[in-house]
């Protein structure tokens, strides 16, 4: 067996195959502009997020927490920054901040350990997410499943997973950037909460929206982040995985990469 073959085989990916005529609804919205086909092994370099970067909500109207907190969505995250998990889960069921709420089932706020190590970062809920309630829980999120297999971890144990935005937009589109501005401030008081030792950022639209900068995911793949003090990886979402399964291999990569950042990451504390 040669290496490729035994590293999809822990993936559980193997042998590969791809289904013809496949419908585009089920990869979802991530499908998109992620051929990017350049390999990058590992390689650490740190990055600081310019301040300037920090998303405030936008476009807003205004909602009540269950705890009777009068909260604006056009004020500055800071308000965001004070609630604990049933008040922000309360903020983003109630979220009217953009117009993904009105064409979408329900929020799909994450799922997991809520002071997990790992932190998996999706786009948005596609139309199975949508109407259960939780991230990843489609075809790719059968994948997710095997890529945190893969590395020995478990949805819910020690992991968390979330999305950029909490609304599935219509007919999975790429949410636009006034949604991802608009959703954001969420995700960062999530981050805040669980305060996990590694994000891992699934697929370019999740990445590109939490470094605040626009680029390829095969430069910012191999590197580690920083996302406001939290290492921060990058990798291929799994709807585009499920699209390209060549690139699988290089999911390993990636993932291998993030297990031993965790594990110095672990052995430092
Ligand atoms: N794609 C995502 O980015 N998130 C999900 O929850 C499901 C599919």
């Amino acid at each position: 067996m040669d290496r490729c073959e035994a590293v999809l085989r822990e993936l559980n990916l193997y042998p590969i195959w791809i289904r013809r005529n496949r419908p585009d609804s089920i990869a979802g919205n991530a499908l998109r502009a992620e051929a990017d086909s350049e390999s990058t092994m590992p390689v650490v370099a740190k990055e600081r997020l310019p301040d300037a970067a920090l998303p405030v909500l936008a476009n807003a109207t205004s909602g009540k927490s269950s705890v009777g907190t009068e909260i604006s969505s056009s004020a500055p995250g800071s308000l965001l920054d004070k609630l604990n998990w049933p008040e922000l889960k309360q903020q983003v069921h109630d979220c009217n901040a953009c117009k993904l709420r009105a064409g979408c089932t329900q929020t799909v706020f994450g799922v997991g350990d809520e002071s997990a190590d790992w932190l998996f970062i999706g786009e948005g809920p596609g139309a199975d997410e949508d109407v259960m309630g939780e991230p990843f829980v489609g075809q790719a999120g059968k994948l997710l499943d095997n890529m945190l297999l893969a590395i020995k971890l478990k949805r819910g144990n020690n992991v968390y997973i979330a999305n950029i935005v909490k609304c599935r937009p219509p007919g999975n589109r790429t949410p636009t950037a006034e949604e991802i501005a608009a959703c954001l401030p969420y995700l960062r008081r999530q981050i805040e909460l669980i305060r996990p030792k590694l994000i891992v950022a699934l697929g370019k639209i999740a990445s590109n929206a939490l470094l605040g900068r626009e680029t390829s995911l095969a430069s910012l793949r191999g590197k580690l982040h920083d996302y406001h003090g939290i290492p921060m990886m990058v990798t291929y979402h799994p709807a585009y995985l499920l699209r390209s399964p060549t690139e699988k291999a290089k999911v390993w990569h990636d993932l291998c990469l993030a297990k031993n950042t965790m594990k110095e990451a672990s052995n430092m504390t």
